[in-house]
């Protein structure tokens, strides 16, 4: 059976102290109102991330996650992460070729290939992004750019390795947008992906890959999202700042 995650990206956001409160926050609801199985995670700045570790209390189903890690094991990379720091800090999860680090750091699928390679060295699980900008989609071409962003970053993972991977299908118009992908939208793609892992790795693999949904997902239309038989949760921008708010997405997974 495969799992059922909401994993927040808090990005570039909230210094030391409001990350610690909001996680104490989050933490704190979660106790009280959590009854199902999902699995939360909190994917923070990585130098929040040991003192998020610290601050963890017994609730089992929260885990920390980085939003990025560099390629190489170590050496001369001056200001930048590696996976095992990111390991030894107490994260659990590392995101790996989300769009804005597509985007603006112009990371490329041969090198978020090399990416994951490190992250599941280290011990890490990556969330992996993908998803088509708003011209992709217009111009019809989503299948194929999907398609061509899973298969060159990821298919080169033995399916020992795949196992460990959480998808998670982010269409680049409906980030931060406020436009979310319909449900219908959503589904036709996350059930696109399976199928090519059912290609490539067979399906009892393809079945227990965790894929999620990102993009202007709130408290309002998670539940209808997460209703598709392919969406397996969340990954959740602005409203994971809001303790509030992410709860409540959680909770819409069942
Ligand atoms: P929003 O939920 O703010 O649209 O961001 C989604 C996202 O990029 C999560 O990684």
């Amino acid at each position: 059976m495969r799992k059922n995650i909401v994993a927040g990206n808090w990005k570039m956001n909230l210094d030391l102290e409001q990350g610690i409160h909001l996680f104490n926050e989050i933490q704190d609801l979660l106790k009280v109102e959590l009854r199902g199985e999902q699995e939360v995670i909190v994917c923070s700045p990585s130098i929040h991330l040991n003192s998020l570790a610290k601050a963890l209390n017994d609730t089992s189903k929260l885990s920390i996650g980085a939003q990025n890690c560099h390629q190489a094991e170590n050496g001369a990379y001056t200001g930048e992460v590696s996976a095992q720091m990111i390991a030894s800090a107490g994260a659990k999860y590392v995101i790996i070729g989300h769009s804005e680090r597509r985007l603006y750091f112009s990371e490329s699928s041969s090198l978020l290939a090399q990416k994951l390679d490190t992250t599941l060295k280290n011990g890490l699980l990556p969330i992996f992004c993908i998803g088509e900008t708003l011209e992709q989609r217009n111009g019809g071409t989503y299948f194929d750019v999907i398609k061509e962003q899973i298969s060159e970053a990821s298919f080169h993972l033995d399916g020992s390795e795949y196992g460990k991977l959480i998808l998670a299908y982010e269409p680049v118009w409906a980030i931060g947008t406020g436009l979310t992908a319909s449900p219908e939208q959503a589904q036709e793609i996350h059930l696109f992906i399976r199928n090519l892992i059912v290609e490539k790795y067979g399906q009892s693999l393809a079945e227990n890959i965790t894929i999620l949904y990102g993009g202007s997902c709130n408290p309002k239309n998670a539940a209808e999202l997460f209703a598709q038989p392919d969406i397996d949760g969340g990954l959740i921008g602005g409203a994971s700042l809001k303790a509030r708010d992410f709860v409540d997405i959680i909770k819409a997974l069942n």
